[in-house]
């Protein structure tokens, strides 16, 4: 692995009392501070954990380029197992860190953190953001991520089938989670038919109780096979791999799960098969919106409307996929760098 992959800063803490092993990656601070969220998760070596946080923190620079914000591309990882090893001391050492690189990294949740941990950094940093609603914060970001999503899928609805709704279709959602579930609800309003899979029978059990029509497959396969018109993913990363690809139904993708092609090519079988996929990041960016939102003192009316723009940028993107005849995933990171070069130049008018 090269270590040096373009980011501008990578940062290694450790606070031995408390516990804390971190890396904090700075992708870019090209359009503004780099935004992005803390996972906490228990990597089985030093590398992975550097591996992941270098592809991520490159992933939410192009995330937050084409979700308007002005905001560059950061992402930290903890080393451990939140389950057992997180603590006051050890989120508020972390804080510490996250303090010191003077407000080059704004840090947020991400898998393993939760608002209230946010609270805690917060009481060592001014650079978070993503805390709880009682202290002032965003609260949870998987409001407006399945918000964006459903914007998205909107956007995708019209380009396939002329109007940006999905009455009457058939959504395949795999996992129903804090965002899986929120989709749920805006499909079923929209007048969506719902088939939903979860390895976790308590989060199929509230969708059918909200909602009492829905389908609940057997499993991810069972999913796939049932007649779907849009296939979401939004459980874990790389929900999209070869034998999926060609083989699903579905004419659409547009789901909430970061990194859901299992490799670079993907998205190419997907188009040649005429599925039309919704890039993730460009999608599932209603969170980092709702987050940015917070350093401006939160206004929900606000990040929604910032977010309900999804609608538009996903669009485009399929527009110049087509113009360009390349893949919705390629317009997209193109679209990102567009906005890279044209907005970070300001950057060297002196002022
Ligand atoms: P969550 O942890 O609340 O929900 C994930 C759900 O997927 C859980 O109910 C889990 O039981 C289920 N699941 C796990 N493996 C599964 C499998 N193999 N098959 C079926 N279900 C499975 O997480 P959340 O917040 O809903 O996030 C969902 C996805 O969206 C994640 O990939 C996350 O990275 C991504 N995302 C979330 C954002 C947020 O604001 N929460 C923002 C951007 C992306």
């Amino acid at each position: 692995m090269t270590v040096f992959q373009g980011h501008e800063q990578v940062v290694f803490c450790e606070d031995r009392a408390s516990g804390l092993r971190a890396i904090i990656a700075i992708h870019s601070t090209v359009l503004g501070p780099a935004l992005g969220g803390t996972r906490f998760y228990p990597y089985a070596s030093e590398e992975e954990a550097l591996a992941d946080v270098l592809e991520l923190s490159r992933g939410m620079t192009y995330k937050n380029a084409l979700a308007g914000l002005d905001h560059g591309g950061g992402k930290a990882v903890i080393l451990g197992d939140p389950s057992r090893d997180k603590s006051e001391a050890l989120l508020r050492a972390y804080g510490c860190y996250v303090q010191s690189l003077g407000g080059r990294y704004v840090t947020a949740c991400d898998v393993g953190t939760y608002s209230p941990d946010m609270d805690h950094v917060a009481r060592e940093s001014r650079f978070v953001t993503g805390r709880t609603e009682a202290a002032g914060g965003a609260g949870d970001s998987s409001i407006l991520t399945a918000f964006g999503v459903f914007q998205g899928m909107r956007a995708a609805a019209r380009r396939v089938w002329g109007e940006p709704t999905l009455r009457g279709r058939t959504v395949g959602i795999q996992g129903v989670g804090k965002v899986g579930r929120r989709l749920a609800d805006l499909l079923a309003e929209d007048g969506a038919r719902l088939v939903i899979w979860d390895v976790d029978d308590a989060a199929t059990a509230r969708v059918v109780a909200a909602h009492p029509m829905t389908t609940v497959a057997a499993d991810t396969a069972g999913l796939l096979a049932a007649d779907l018109d849009v296939y979401a993913p939004c459980a874990l990363g790389q929900a999209l791999t070869d034998e999926v690809a060609a083989t699903l139904q579905a004419r659409i993708v547009c789901g909430a799960a970061n990194n859901q092609l299992a490799h670079p090519g993907i998205e190419k079988t997907l188009a040649e098969r005429g599925v039309l996929y919704a890039p993730d990041y460009v999608v599932n960016a209603g969170g980092v919106i709702q987050v940015a939102d917070e350093l401006e003192g939160f206004s929900m009316e606000r990040a929604r409307a910032r977010a309900a723009r999804i609608y538009d940028t996903t669009g485009r993107i399929f527009e110049l996929a087509e113009r360009d005849a390349v893949s919705p995933a390629v317009a997209a990171d193109r679209l990102a760098e567009r906005r890279m070069s044209e907005v970070g130049r300001l950057r060297s008018i002196w002022r």
